[in-house]
C-alpha cells in the first residue's frame, strides 16, 4: 500500500474546444473555446482575472458541470460526470463536519468497497503524508484552516485519482501556512506522480508550483498564453541565474494578467462609475 509504484499514475487531461454558457436572467459565456492539454504527471497552474471562468473550467474537468460545447477527455475518455479518477480540493475545506479526520479520509475507499482494515491503512498513510499523524480522531471544527485543508488533500489522495484538481486551495490560509502547504503539495506531487491542475490568483504561487502557467483572458475565458516555467526545482530560495529568470517570468505573467484585469475594469467598473 505504501508502495507508490502500485498506485495510479497521473492521467492526461484534454480540453477540446470547451464552451460553457450560463443561461439565466443574463446569458453569460463563462468559458469560450478552451483547448488545452495537460500531460500525465504535469503540474499546470491556471491564472486569470476574477470571473474569467477558471472554476467553471475546473468544474467541467471534475464532471460537476457539463460543457455547452466541446469536451474534456481524461486519459482519452470523455468526462461524463464525477468519478474516482479525479479528486478536487476547493477553496473552502469541504470535509464532512460530523466525521473525524480518519473517517473523512477513508470515506472514498469505503464507498468503493475497500475492506475496513485496508481502508484504515490507506487513510493512515495519507494522514501521515499530509502531516496530520495523531489527529485521526479529531473533528474538522477542532482543526485550524491549514489542517482542514490537509485533511481535504488526504481525502483526495486516499481515492488514488489519476488527476487532482485544486481550486484556490490555499486562498483562505495565512501566508506562512500557505507556503508550507505549497511545499507539501510539491513533495506529494513528486512522490505520487499525479497530474495536477491548479487554479490560483497568485503569480508567486503559480511560479513556485507549476511546469506551465496558463493565463486566461477576461470573460469570456479563453487561453491567452501558456508560459513554460523553466525554473529548477526545488524553487524555494532561488539564487543567481534562476533568481533572475524567476523575476523575468513574474514580470511576464504579471503583465499578461494585468492586461486582462484592466479589460475587466474598463468594461465593468468604468460604466458603473459613470452612472453614479
Ligand atoms: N452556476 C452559475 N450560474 C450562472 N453563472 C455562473 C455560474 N457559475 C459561474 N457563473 C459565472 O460565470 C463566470 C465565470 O465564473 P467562475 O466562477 O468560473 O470564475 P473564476 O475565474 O473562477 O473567478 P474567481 O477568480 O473569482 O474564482 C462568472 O461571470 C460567473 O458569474
Ligand atoms: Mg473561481
Amino acid at each position: 500500500m505504501a508502495d507508490e509504484a502500485q498506485r495510479t499514475a497521473g492521467g492526461s487531461i484534454d480540453f477540446r474546444n470547451v464552451v460553457k454558457v450560463f443561461e439565466g436572467r443574463e446569458r453569460i459565456v463563462a468559458v469560450d473555446d478552451v483547448s488545452l492539454r495537460v500531460e500525465p504527471g504535469a503540474f499546470v497552474s491556471v491564472i486569470g482575472p476574477s470571473g474569467c471562468g477558471k472554476s467553471t473550467a475546473l468544474n467541467i474537468a471534475a464532471g460537476l458541470l457539463s460543457p455547452t460545447g466541446g469536451e474534456v477527455l481524461l486519459n482519452g475518455r470523455p468526462v461524463l460526470g464525477p468519478g474516482a479518477d479525479r479528486g478536487m480540493v476547493f477553496q473552502q475545506y469541504a470535509n464532512l463536519p460530523w466525521k473525524t479526520v480518519i473517517e473523512n479520509v477513508e470515506l472514498g475507499p469505503k464507498i468503493r468497497g475497500v475492506p475496513r482494515r485496508e481502508r484504515r491503512e490507506i487513510a493512515q498513510h495519507f494522514i501521515a503524508m499530509v502531516g496530520l499523524g495523531g489527529f485521526e480522531g479529531r473533528y474538522p471544527r477542532e482543526l485550524s484552516g491549514g489542517m482542514q485543508q490537509r485533511v481535504a488533500i488526504a481525502r483526495v489522495l486516499a481515492n488514488d485519482p489519476a488527476v487532482i484538481l485544486l481550486d484556490e486551495p490555499f486562498g483562505a490560509l495565512d501566508a506562512q501556512t500557505r507556503e508550507i502547504l505549497q511545499e507539501e503539495v510539491i513533495a506529494i506531487w513528486s512522490a505520487t506522480k499525479k497530474t495536477i491542475m491548479h487554479v490560483t490568483h497568485s503569480i508567486e504561487e503559480a511560479l513556485f508550483l507549476a511546469d506551465r502557467v496558463v493565463v486566461m483572458t477576461a470573460r469570456p475565458g479563453r487561453v491567452k498564453e501558456v508560459v513554460e516555467i523553466d525554473l529548477p526545482r526545488p524553487r524555494y530560495g532561488l539564487s543567481g541565474e534562476a533568481r533572475l529568470r524567476y523575476v523575468e517570468l513574474t514580470d511576464q505573467i504579471r503583465h499578461l494578467v494585468r492586461e486582462e484585469v484592466l479589460k475587466t475594469l474598463r468594461r465593468e467598473v468604468a460604466p458603473a462609475r459613470a452612472a453614479l
